[in-house]
C-alpha cells in the first residue's frame, strides 16, 4: 500500500474508535430511568437487589440520570444504617444475650452510627460535586460496618444477616458513584 493510503487507514480507524467512545460515554451521560438503571446494574455483583435499590424512588427513579442514582443509592444505604441501629439498640437491652456479646453490639452502636453519618456525608459532597470525596466516605462506611461485625463473638452472630445485605447496599452505591467519577463503556 502506497505511504499515504496506509496513513489514511490508520486515520479513518481513530476515528472510528473515537466516536464509538463518545458513543458508550453518551450512554451513561444520556439516558435515563429505567434503562440507565439496567445499564449501571449490569456492572453490580448483586444485579437485582440493585435494580430494586436504584428503582426504590416513585418519583426520581423513571427520569433519574446518574446523579440522582449516585443519591437514591446512598440514602438507601444511609436508611438501612439507621434501620440496624435501632435493632441494635434493642438487642443491646436484650438480657438473654452473653455479655461478650451485649459489648461487642455497643461497640457496634458507635461504627454504626458512624457509617450512618459517613453515608450523609457522602451525600451532602455528591450534592456539591465533590465525587472524589464520596468515595472516601463510602469506603469509610463499608469500614465501619466491618469493624463492628468484627467486635461481636462468633461468625453467625445476630448482626451478620444485617450486615452482609448493609455491605451489598454499600457496594451499589460505589459501584454508581464509581460510574459518576470515571464514566465508562456500558
Ligand atoms: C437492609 O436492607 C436489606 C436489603 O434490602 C433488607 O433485607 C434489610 O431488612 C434492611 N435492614 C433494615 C434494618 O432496614
Amino acid at each position: 500500500m502506497e505511504h499515504s493510503t496506509k496513513f489514511f487507514w490508520v486515520l479513518v480507524l481513530c476515528i472510528v474508535a473515537m466516536t464509538y467512545q463518545a458513543n458508550a460515554l453518551e450512554t451513561v451521560e444520556t439516558l435515563k430511568g429505567e434503562s440507565l438503571i439496567k445499564k449501571v446494574c449490569t456492572l453490580s455483583a448483586t444485579r437485582n437487589l440493585c435494580i430494586e435499590v436504584l428503582s426504590s424512588d416513585s418519583y426520581k427513579s423513571p427520569n433519574a440520570n446518574l446523579k440522582d442514582l449516585a443519591i437514591i443509592s446512598l440514602r438507601f444505604a444511609a436508611t438501612n444504617a439507621s434501620g440496624i441501629l435501632a435493632e441494635t439498640k434493642i438487642l443491646i437491652d436484650d438480657d438473654k444475650l452473653s455479655p461478650d456479646v451485649q459489648q461487642g453490639l455497643a461497640d457496634c452502636k458507635e461504627t454504626i452510627l458512624d457509617a450512618e453519618s459517613q453515608l450523609e456525608d457522602s451525600i451532602a459532597a455528591i450534592m456539591v460535586d465533590s465525587k472524589g470525596e464520596t468515595q472516601l466516605w463510602l469506603k469509610a462506611a463499608l469500614a465501619a460496618i466491618d469493624t463492628c461485625d468484627a467486635s461481636i463473638p462468633g461468625d453467625d452472630d445476630i448482626l451478620s444477616v444485617e450486615s452482609v445485605a448493609f455491605r451489598k447496599l454499600c457496594n451499589i452505591a460505589i459501584t454508581v458513584t464509581k460510574l459518576l467519577l470515571h464514566p465508562i463503556k456500558l
